[in-house]
């Protein structure tokens, strides 16, 4: 593993002062509560701080959103909602988020700059997220107009199904790509025709800030609220509001159980994109090289701090030792560094929260016996010491139902299990609570289908991973959610159906 800096005194100073500079340039104006088209404080007028995880130095100071200031955003949501927003039709709508992909696109440097500095995350993956942001909200604009509704006739009776918008919707999303999930939301809710109240992450509420700057011209007033704070005064007014007609939630599945209790109280519609433990099936005919970059890319991407991650590995005896071999290497070839940088590979993670967590996995796997084939805790490196950083991870020889196998570590952790019997692996690939993806690397076609019927999960990558394309949908089996993303299945989640029957007697 290699870090830029050659020497500890020039991360001490150069870093820090990039990230100033940068952070001088990039921070929104506003970092109040964003109401009814207003940027307004916080009923109590209490803020929070939200950092930077590579230098651990204040970006700003953020309003504190707590129950009263959800109840002012849900009123100007209904509010716009009743005189304006629902006078919009499907080509209203359909303008208005092309408008906003576009004013995204405009913005990329500047907004992958933010997350950079906010979250921590290689800014050729931010931009890559910024892109991606912007697809979302041209995508949704694009099936919109398709939204027609259906009609059923007879003899004695003229039917029509039709969709209507929930009217206002709560938002909560996760911090790990900010800006993309604030989209994933965003879109599908505006173009179904509905209001809506977002809540960011505390650890990162800064792009999605921006982002009502940048579409306050684009967007009637009250349509987009983003109401920032903690998850528990912030988050759950939102889920237990009684006007509030759908949840949409991505987090942790501990606190999504705790949102689809909440929201039973009105019995409020939810979706929820929970966590995973993906596993990755490796079949004996692969091409290692290729293979060791699939699966790099599926633990270390976002520093591992992806739903959807590949983070169990179930690799066939005969390629074993090539493969982890080759992956070791390819470890020890990334560069661990300042994320502002083009040629990092792996940044910091979000926070020194999130850090500890990690680190107290690894310190089970080791009293567990696990073998550490590479990392296992801080990079010793002083030049990265100031950061939330941990070392890529391989980890061989734990029993499948130990606690760092079974739960989300949400960190850069990849653990290792040999298998030469298909049908004992698949057993071990499904024993988790989790469903939300999976991988085969295979050429074998009918080994590769076979597999991914297999695996249960709502998301199979056969030779790739992370490749999100909007139209096919994004979602969880088991405990890693209910809903569809990025899809059609998602417009359906923002409406709710009504049927008119008319007698033709
Ligand atoms: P979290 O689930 O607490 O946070 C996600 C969002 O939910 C944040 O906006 C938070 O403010 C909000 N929230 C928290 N408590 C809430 C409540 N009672 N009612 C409504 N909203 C609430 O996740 P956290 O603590 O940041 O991370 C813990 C673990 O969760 C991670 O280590 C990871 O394993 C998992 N996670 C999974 C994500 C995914 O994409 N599936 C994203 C973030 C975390
Ligand atoms: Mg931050």
């Amino acid at each position: 593993m290699s870090s830029q800096s050659n020497s500890a005194d020039d991360h001490l100073t150069e870093v820090p002062e990039r990230h100033r500079e940068t952070a001088d340039a990039v921070i929104p104006e506003h970092t109040s509560l964003y109401i009814g088209g207003e940027f307004i404080d916080s009923d109590s007028g209490e803020t929070f701080t939200t950092t930077d995880p590579t230098t651990n130095q204040k970006l700003a100071s953020v309003a504190r959103g707590t129950e009263a200031d959800v109840n002012r955003a849900v009123e100007a949501a209904w509010d716009a909602f009743d005189t304006e927003w629902s006078g919009y039709d499907s080509g209203d709508r359909q303008r208005v988020l092309l408008e906003i992909a576009d004013t995204i696109d405009a913005h990329t440097e500047e907004l992958a700059q933010l997350e950079t500095l906010d979250n921590g995350k290689p800014i050729t993956e931010a931009t890559i997220d910024i892109r991606s942001s912007a697809e979302q909200f041209r995508y949704f604009a694009g099936i919109v107009r398709e939204n027609s509704g259906e009609t059923m006739t007879d003899d004695t009776r003229y039917g029509q199904v039709i969709t209507e918008p929930y009217g206002v919707v709560g938002q909560i999303i996760p911090w790990n790509f900010p800006l993309m999930m604030a989209s994933w939301k965003l879109a599908p809710a505006l173009a179904a025709g509905n209001c809506t109240v977002l809540k960011p992450a505390e650890q990162t509420p800064l792009s999605a800030l921006r982002l009502a700057e940048l579409i306050d011209d684009i967007v009637p007033d009250g349509v987009v609220n983003v109401v920032t704070g903690f998850g528990d005064e912030a988050g759950e007014p939102l889920t237990r509001h009684p006007d509030v007609r759908k949840v949409a939630f991505t987090g942790s599945t501990a606190v999504g159980k705790q949102v689809m209790k909440n929201a039973a109280e009105n019995v409020t519609d939810i979706t929820l994109e929970l966590g995973g433990k993906s596993p990755i099936v490796i079949f004996p005919d692969v091409d290692v090289a290729k293979a060791t970059q699939l699966i790099s890319a599926a633990i270390f991407y976002n520093t591992g701090e992806c739903c959807e991650a590949g983070s169990r590995l179930f690799v066939h005896e005969d390629v074993a030792d090539g493969l982890l071999g080759a992956l070791v290497d390819g470890i020890d070839a990334m560069t661990i560094g300042d994320p502002l940088l083009e040629e990092t590979d792996l940044g910091p993670k979000v926070s020194t929260e999130q850090v500890d967590r990690t680190l107290e996995y690894l310190d089970a796997a080791r009293e567990a016996g696990g073998e550490f084939l590479v990392g296992g805790d801080r990079p010793d490196d002083a030049a990265l010491s100031d950061g939330c950083y941990v070392e890529p991870t391989l980890i061989e020889g734990l029993d499948h139902d130990h606690v760092a196998v079974q739960e989300e570590i949400f960190g850069p952790v990849l653990e290792v299990f040999r298998w030469d019997d298909y049908e004992t692996m698949m057993e071990l690939a499904n024993d988790v609570d989790y469903g939300l993806a999976g991988g085969v690397i295979t050429d074998d076609i009918t080994q590769a289908n076979r597999a991914a019927r297999d695996i249960q999960a709502g998301y199979i990558w056969i030779n790739s991973y992370h490749d999100l394309a909007p139209g096919l949908p994004f979602g969880g089996h088991k405990q890693s959610g209910i809903g569809r993303e990025l899809s059609a299945d998602t417009l359906d989640h923002y409406q709710q159906t009504k049927t008119i029957n008319l007698s033709l007697r």
